[in-house]
């Protein structure tokens, strides 16, 4: 499980005068739990819509599994799924509806299309809503079935924009186990959160972006430790503060015994 599965190659987006991202360089490898932490508006969202074909970048390349996603776009995303901040849904399919969707997209074999769909919703206790229309589902619901429909054909490479907003305690637990077990297949994940715990519970590696920069980078130990950075890491954390919404995931994740299940 080696090689570089995301490379950034000075990647800038500017809107008009503002620079969301200053020409990023950063290289995550396959097999990878990387995550991208900072504040709102650090360029987040910004940089996973530039990583996945649909932002186009100022200057500079975004490489998957060594192909560029602006130069190859169809070879590119064919590796790729994206579970966007606010999954946009067709509301007048049921849940099971839009994993066929994604199945016959993607073109997986009926068997292996149905026992990966219905394990997906077992584990995010989707199964007894499989059959309701999407338009019914609570925002945590939606994001479950983007979620299921993102790994429902086992992408090379997931990028998710703050998967945790919106989900239950035990739901996020669950993502994070069945993250870790995809990337202990090969897969590779880059995760986006403005909640420093949570970079910390799910990530093996994180980049700290603020205000368009990577000031950081490293594992969570790595970073805690070092003493050097220009502007210190504490005084950042600071304004990554988590809500109380996100405390009872936090310490769902710190119970984390490791069983998938
Ligand atoms: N379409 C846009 N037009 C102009 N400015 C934008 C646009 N989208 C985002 N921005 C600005 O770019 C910066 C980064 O935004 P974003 O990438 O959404 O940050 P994050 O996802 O980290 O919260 C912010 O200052 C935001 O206001
Ligand atoms: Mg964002």
């Amino acid at each position: 499980m080696e090689g570089e599965s995301i490379k950034l190659t000075n990647l800038t987006k500017s809107y008009r005068k503002h620079e969301a991202a200053k020409s990023l360089n950063l290289e995550v490898n396959k097999g990878e739990l990387f995550g991208f932490l900072g504040p709102n508006g650090a360029g987040k969202t910004t940089t996973i819509k530039m990583l996945t074909g649909l932002l186009e970048p100022t200057s500079g390349s975004a490489e998957i599994n060594g192909i560029d996603i602006w130069q190859h776009p169809l070879k590119a995303k064919e590796k790729i799924a994206y579970v966007p901040d606010q999954p946009n849904l067709y509301p007048k399919l049921t849940g099971w509806d839009y994993l066929e969707f994604v199945g016959s997209v993607f073109r997986l074999p009926k068997d292996q299309f149905q026992a990966k769909a219905n394990e997906l919703l077992q584990i995010f206790s989707l199964t007894e809503q499989a059959n309701d229309l999407i338009e019914s589902y609570s925002h945590g619901m939606k994001q479950k079935i983007a979620i299921c429909g993102a790994l429902v054909h086992e992408p090379d490479v997931l990028f998710m924009d703050e998967p945790t907003v919106g989900l239950d305690p035990k739901s996020a637990r669950n993502l994070k186990n069945l993250l870790r077990e995809f990337c202990d297949n090969g897969m590779t994940v880059f995760l986006s959160t403005h909640i420093l715990e949570i970079a910390e519970q799910m990530c093996d590696r994180v980049g700290i972006i603020f205000e368009g920069d990577i000031i950081a980078l490293g594992t969570m130990d790595e970073l805690k430790a070092g003493e050097d950075a220009e502007q210190s890491l504490e005084d950042i954390f600071l304004e990554l503060t988590g809500g109380e919404d996100q405390q009872a995931i936090i310490n769902e994740m710190s119970d984390d015994d490791g069983d998938a299940k």
